[in-house]
């Protein structure tokens, strides 16, 4: 007979992290990622190189996670995987390798979506962090995906605006660019921002209509900004940097707020939840601890780990699915454009 306790093993090969992650119901044993640095010396991910390490790493972490968990392989009760969006030779390591283990040890295979998996990650049973009520309002922001979704329950979601172009996460990281900054810059802009004046430069936000984001303009502003700046001063980008960083992310953090504040004044709506690899922006979640005084919102900001890719959860997501015996096909494909 099966135990009670329901064990998932979430398994995440989306991008350029390879993770796996053990969940008893809702609360995380182990959560192992291994970040692959071999894509800073080309400024950005190489999707080979990125599949290449995935098949390196998916053993070892796996076996990590397992063992960190202090079950043993046969607890457990059904196994996770990142199906889509990513990277394709990134995601079918991980699908192969999730679809054998659990048709070897005859249990459930679930598929996820992993930007569900970035929202539903505040389901994460955490000490001091509570989990947002249905209906609320999430804000995706990563390196691939910028988006406004409104979920009405786990797995009712809808995407009520998003990017026309760049991720808000590609921003940082083609503006940490121009600026000689490395991959990612995100992280770096945002430790050198603390140290700057806001305003002491001025970009123009785009205007896109509606709930949709636009990014592409801010990165080619900046970077004709820099090449005005140093035909004067050839050391400008060197003696202004922090302010130039605290600029950048006074800029794009008044984008994200302003849509935020236009989608829950059109759906009345004020539970405001972030996920997503820029989630871990000092900027963001300050402006949103603001909003909770300023506007009564309530605000859920997840854990410093659940922000970027991570299986943690992936493995949350498993066990909702798994709660509605929600189980996938073996011939389940991954699927790189997958949608919300
Ligand atoms: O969610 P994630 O790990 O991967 C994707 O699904 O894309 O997000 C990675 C992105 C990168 O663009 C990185 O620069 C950005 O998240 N990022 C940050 C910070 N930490 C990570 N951006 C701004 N501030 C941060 N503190
Ligand atoms: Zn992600």
């Amino acid at each position: 007979m099966k135990n009670e306790n329901i064990y998932i093993l979430g398994i995440e090969s989306s991008c350029d992290d390879t993770s796996a992650a053990i969940l008893c119901n809702d609360k995380i044993l182990s959560n192992v990622v291994a970040n692959q640095k071999i894509h800073a010396a080309y400024g950005g991910v190489v999707p080979e190189l990125a599949s290449r390490a995935h098949q390196q790493n998916i053993v070892p972490v796996v076996h990590q996670a397992i063992e960190k968990a202090g079950i043993s392989k046969k607890q457990l009760s059904a196994i996770a995987f990142t199906r889509g969006p990513g990277l394709m030779g990134s995601l079918l390591v991980g699908t192969s390798f999730a679809k054998s283990l659990a048709f070897g040890l005859n249990i459930p295979l679930i598929d996820v979506n992993h930007m569900q998996a970035h929202i539903l990650a505040h389901f994460i049973s955490e000490e001091n962090h509570k989990k947002p009520p249905f209906p609320f309002l999430a804000m995706t922001i990563s390196g691939g995906h910028t988006q406004i979704v409104k979920v009405s329950n786990h797995f009712e979601m809808k995407v009520l605006g998003e990017t026309i172009d760049d991720a808000v996460g590609e921003a940082y990281d083609k503006s940490g660019k121009v600026l000689g900054l490395g991959y990612p810059a995100g992280p770096e802009i945002d430790k050198l921002a603390q140290l700057g004046n806001p305003k002491a430069f001025r970009f123009t936000k785009p205007k896109v209509d509606g709930l949709n984001f636009s990014f592409s303009g801010l990165k080619t502003a900046i970077l004709y900004f820099v090449q005005r700046e140093t035909k004067t001063n050839p050391n400008f980008v060197k003696d202004n940097l922090n302010d130039i960083c605290a600029s950048i992310q006074y800029t794009i953090i008044g984008i994200l707020m302003d849509k935020l504040k236009l989608a829950a004044k059109q759906t009345g709506i004020k539970h405001i939840a972030i996920g997503g690899g820029v989630s871990a922006n000092t900027g963001i979640r300050k402006a949103l601890e603001d909003a909770e005084h300023k506007i009564g919102w309530t605000t859920y900001i997840p854990k410093f780990e659940y922000t970027t890719d991570n299986a943690a959860m992936i493995a949350i997501v498993g066990y909702l699915k798994y709660l509605e015996k929600d189980f996938s096909d073996f011939d389940v494909m991954a699927t790189a454009r997958l949608k919300i």
